[in-house]
């Protein structure tokens, strides 16, 4: 077998390029001036310290502030629409105060955490706009004993990660496997990592939050009540209120856990392996999460599996003889390392012979954004052999395109479908994310084209009825709101997709909490009222 090329699996740690743009439009003075007084009366801090964190476009670090957390490069161009103003709150009364003075001065908010999503609908708008960046709102509180985390929304994956281990050999926490993702639109989107399938997603161990509503109130879970705490576990916080802390189930893991990657060619009997693959990876250990990548190369494909065994590598071996004998996984292909040394791996499958260490989860890479466009799918049935190559050679055909297949199953199947807002439970063997990334300005059709083709070849192998998709990979695709009479109807375009029958609670949450619709966005939950 050929010596594995895996430098494309590192997708999180992405080429850091230096962007210097110039901000075009002549800003508005009045409008820094007026909020800053809005937020000075409706705050305890002076107007000198909130100046600080008030960003016109005018200011010498507006860019810097904006494009830091911009994580797709389509979205950072000189045509792309700027916010009037960028707030970086320090407290939590800041935030109610931004609330309050972003009603006031008739802005739409865009809530910003880690800015990862994929159709950068945190950082733009077509309407007059104030960004709400809470990448300094970012302290982790970790009670070991309790077992418990209390994070705020700027923390980042990585950070999280990091300073569990600090405090402990034995927890972790099951969340994305990037280290740069914000945990503020993560976990209220129903976000997963590749412990999924032992401890489920991240708003299956959630335990309380704190949110600001609509009219700048404080609520935490006894106070916001049943129905909305339901809503921000994966219904998106950006529909109900700008989201100020999660309080985090801290989740066992032993002091080893196993890794392994593979990789074959289309000349390996590669269809044999992906079926065999596909019969294992939903059904077995719930500790085993099997992620298969198809990529594109040359005039051919690759398959790869990037494996995480929570559990010790003597027991994955005799696991997959028995279970998977044509992947031939011998104990000199797993690397058993400690779980935060997993999440380097996960990270970058480079950085542990690199020598890397985990401190380096605190870095935040700013402005290394590419250009790129993701969608997702779930399949719901197996697919024969001839299917899988029929998908071979579609993606050789189009290029560019790689499929991950994320395998559900285990903890999956045993949470309820209407238990959080994330509908996709029992009956999904996977997940797909279409992926497509670049680097050239200017090619945005070109590329997502090419996405697009992809997916609709991949028609026959997925859910219909709806054809779903998965909230947190964003993707504009799949329908949007464009805040007119038929808001009700294209918000369930969209809505359906990502919740399924979860969408009509959605609404009603929705409409309780926001009934004046300011927490919107162009895949926001839309207000009952608007229903035609
Ligand atoms: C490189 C990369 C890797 C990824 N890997 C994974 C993965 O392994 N697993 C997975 O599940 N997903 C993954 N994702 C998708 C990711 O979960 C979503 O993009 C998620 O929404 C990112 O959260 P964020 O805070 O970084 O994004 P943002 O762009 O800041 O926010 C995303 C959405 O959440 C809203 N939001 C953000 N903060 C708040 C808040 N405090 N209160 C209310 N609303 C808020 C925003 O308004 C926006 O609607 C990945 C994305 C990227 C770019
Ligand atoms: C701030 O408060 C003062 C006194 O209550 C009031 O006169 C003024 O209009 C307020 N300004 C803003 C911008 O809210
Ligand atoms: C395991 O390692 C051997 C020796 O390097 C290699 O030939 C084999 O392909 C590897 N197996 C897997 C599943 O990666």
């Amino acid at each position: 077998m050929a010596k594995p090329s895996l430098a494309f699996l590192s997708s999180c740690f992405l080429l850091l390029t230096v962007i210097t743009l110039s901000v075009a439009e002549a800003p508005d003075p009045a409008i820094h001036d007026t909020f800053l007084k809005c937020l000075t009366n409706n705050t305890k801090t002076t107007s000198e310290e909130l100046a600080k964190i008030v960003f016109a476009q005018s200011n010498p670090s507006f860019t810097t502030a904006l494009q830091d957390f911009a994580r797709n490069k389509r979205f950072t161009t000189p045509q792309t629409p700027k916010p009037l103003l960028l707030v970086t709150p320090l407290q939590e009364s800041h935030v109610q105060g931004a609330v309050i003075c972003a009603k006031a001065a008739k802005l739409q908010m865009r809530i910003r955490s880690g800015g990862h999503d994929y159709d950068g609908l945190s950082y733009v708008s077509k309407e007059p706009f104030m960004i709400l960046d809470m990448s300094k709102l970012n302290a982790i509180t970790i009670d070991v004993k309790a077992q418990t985390a209390v994070v705020q929304p700027g923390v980042t994956t990585g950070e999280l990660y990091y300073k569990i281990s600090e405090k402990s050999k034995l927890h972790g926490f099951s969340a994305a496997v990037c280290p740069t993702v914000g945990l503020g639109g993560h976990i209220s989107g129903g976000g997963y990592g590749n412990m999924l399938r032992n401890f489920g997603l991240t708003v299956d161990n959630v335990i309380d939050a704190k949110i600001v509503d609509a009219k700048g109130n404080l609520l935490d879970k006894k106070s916001m009540g049943e129905d909305l705490f339901w809503a921000i576990r994966g219904g998106g916080g950006a529909s109900f209120g700008v989201v100020v802390s999660f309080t985090l189930k801290l989740l066992p893991v032993p002091a080893k856990v196993t890794v392994f990657s593979t990789e074959r060619g289309m000349d390996e009997k590669m269809s044999d392996f992906v079926v065999e693959w596909q019969k294992v990876a939903p059904v077995t250990d719930k500790r085993l999460f099997l992620r298969l990548l198809l990529q594109p190369g040359g005039n051919s494909v690759k398959a790869s599996i990037m494996a995480m065994f929570v559990g010790g590598a003597d027991e994955l071996v005799s696991l997959m003889a028995k279970e998977f004998p044509l992947l031939g996984l011998k104990k000199e292909n797993c690397t058993e390392v400690s779980w935060i040394e997993s999440v380097l791996w996960w990270s970058d499958i480079k950085s542990l012979e690199n020598g890397e260490k985990p401190e380096i989860l605190m870095e935040r890479k700013p402005n290394s954004a590419k250009f790129l466009k993701r969608k997702s799918d779930y399949i719901q049935k197996p697919i024969s052999k001839d299917g899988w190559e029929m998908i071979f050679k579609r993606i050789i055909e189009i290029g560019d395109t790689g499929l991950t297949f994320n395998p559900y199953g285990g903890k999956m199947d045993e949470v309820a479908p209407d238990a959080t807002p994330f509908p996709h439970r029992k009956g999904n063997l996977f997940k797909v994310q279409y992926s497509v990334s670049w680097n050239e300005a200017g090619k945005d059709e070109t590329y997502t084209n090419k996405a697009n083709r992809l997916y609709n070849l991949m028609t026959p192998y997925v859910s219909k009825n709806p054809r779903s998709a998965f909230f947190c990979y964003r993707d504009v695709d799949n329908g949007v709101n464009t805040f007119g009479a038929n808001s009700y109807k294209e918000g369930e375009v969209y809505g359906i997709r990502y919740f399924k029958t979860n969408f009509e609670r959605l609404v009603k949450v929705k409409t309780a909490v926001d009934p004046e619709n300011f927490f919107r966005n162009e895949q926001s939950i839309p207000v009952l009222s608007a229903k035609a």
